[in-house]
């Protein structure tokens, strides 16, 4: 049993890292700048939590030594839109949070840190990138990870902090809430699996990386449990499957016929998916080979569990989103 503090354990990847830590019988604190997730009422009492902020010392410090923690799990940032209009929002949140925490596991003596960067730390366009490919972000968000990754391996390399990260693409499940461009991937799947209308805003032959929310929260753990001598890296690229907006809708539409999906492109949204450079395929080839990266849930799987968790937290689920 791991003593496991998971920053942003309340947002949309830290909630299934909690249920799994708690399930595989760790003990978990969560540390969020949010007072809690209604999708964790069920196992509240299984876990305990520190409201802070990242970007305060004295928060990340106590939290960490009053609670003896063997294994941070990093996934607490500012994620666009905010990083992009608050630059200073997420500068402190990213830069000086993942500081705090590095800082903190060193002077703790924390075992492992656990963090979570982007394919936004790179802005390549349509290629196979592979892991040491030269990372020059285009968004705040993409530069704070880049900082945060090289944070880590600085202290790795002086400090012998055990610093181990994953690079998500977009990461899709129901109840992302992000409004950004790659969202269509979530909504294109939570509106019919809810019984409600969508209208996919992207080209039909759009096509974005994607690892399903349960996979990525489950790599996190595999990382961290992983044997230390066999990682050649301290950032892994993950892959989850690609899958076009045509593919996808009909996909959903095979499993539920009655679903109202159709295509309505936005011309500016097409226009910041192409600056974004989004279309671009992440080589996860490493982390499958140095600690056996292997998602469990393809398109047909991860449709599945968005009809069962669309059931089972509809009160959660069924909220009004943006017409674009
Ligand atoms: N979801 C994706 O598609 C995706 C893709 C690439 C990388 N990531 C990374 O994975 C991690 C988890 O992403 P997510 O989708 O769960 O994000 P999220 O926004 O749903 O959750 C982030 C959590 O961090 C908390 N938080 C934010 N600022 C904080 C601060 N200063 N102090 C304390 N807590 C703070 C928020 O309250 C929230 O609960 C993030 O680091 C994100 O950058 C996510």
């Amino acid at each position: 049993m791991a003593n496991c503090l998971v920053t942003g354990g309340f947002g949309f990847v830290g909630r299934h890292l909690v249920r799994m830590l708690v399930e595989q019988g760790d003990k978990v604190t969560v540390f969020d700048i949010v007072p809690g997730s209604k999708f964790l009422d069920d196992i509240k009492d299984t876990f305990s939590f520190r409201l802070g902020d990242l970007g305060n010392w004295v928060h990340v410090a106590e939290t960490v030594r009053d609670n003896q923690i063997d294994i941070i799990y990093h996934l607490a940032a500012a994620v666009p839109p905010l990083s992009e209009t608050s630059p200073a929002t997420a500068f402190y949140s990213n830069v000086m949070g993942t500081f705090n925490i590095l800082e903190a596991a060193r002077l703790f003596d924390v075992k492992r840190v656990i963090f979570t960067s982007t394919q936004s730390s790179y802005s390549e366009g349509d290629m196979l990138i592979p892991d040491d490919f030269p990372q020059r972000p285009n968004t705040f968000y993409g530069i704070t990870k880049v900082c945060g990754e090289r944070l880590g391996e600085g202290y790795w390399m002086k400090h012998k902090v055990d610093f181990r990260g994953v690079r998500y693409p977009i990461v899709n499940g129901p109840g992302r809430m992000l409004e950004v461009p790659g969202q269509y991937v979530v909504w294109a799947q939570q509106m019919p699996a809810l019984g409600r209308p969508f209208k996919v805003f992207v080209e039909p032959d759009t096509e974005v990386p994607t690892l399903y929310v349960k996979d990525a929260a489950k790599a996190l753990i595999d990382l961290a449990e992983a044997d230390g001598s066999r990682l050649t890296l301290r950032v892994y690229s993950l892959l989850g499957y690609s899958i076009t907006a045509q593919g996808l809708v009909e996909l959903v539409k095979k499993h539920i016929p009655k679903a109202d999906l159709s295509f309505r492109v936005n011309e500016a949204i097409m226009e910041q998916l192409r600056k974004l450079s989004i279309g671009r395929c992440m080589d996860s080839s490493a982390a499958k080979r140095d600690w056996g990266f292997k998602p469990a849930f393809g398109p047909e799987e991860a449709l599945q569990d968005y009809i069962k968790q669309c059931t089972e937290y509809r009160n959660l689920l069924d909220y009004p989103i943006p017409d674009w």
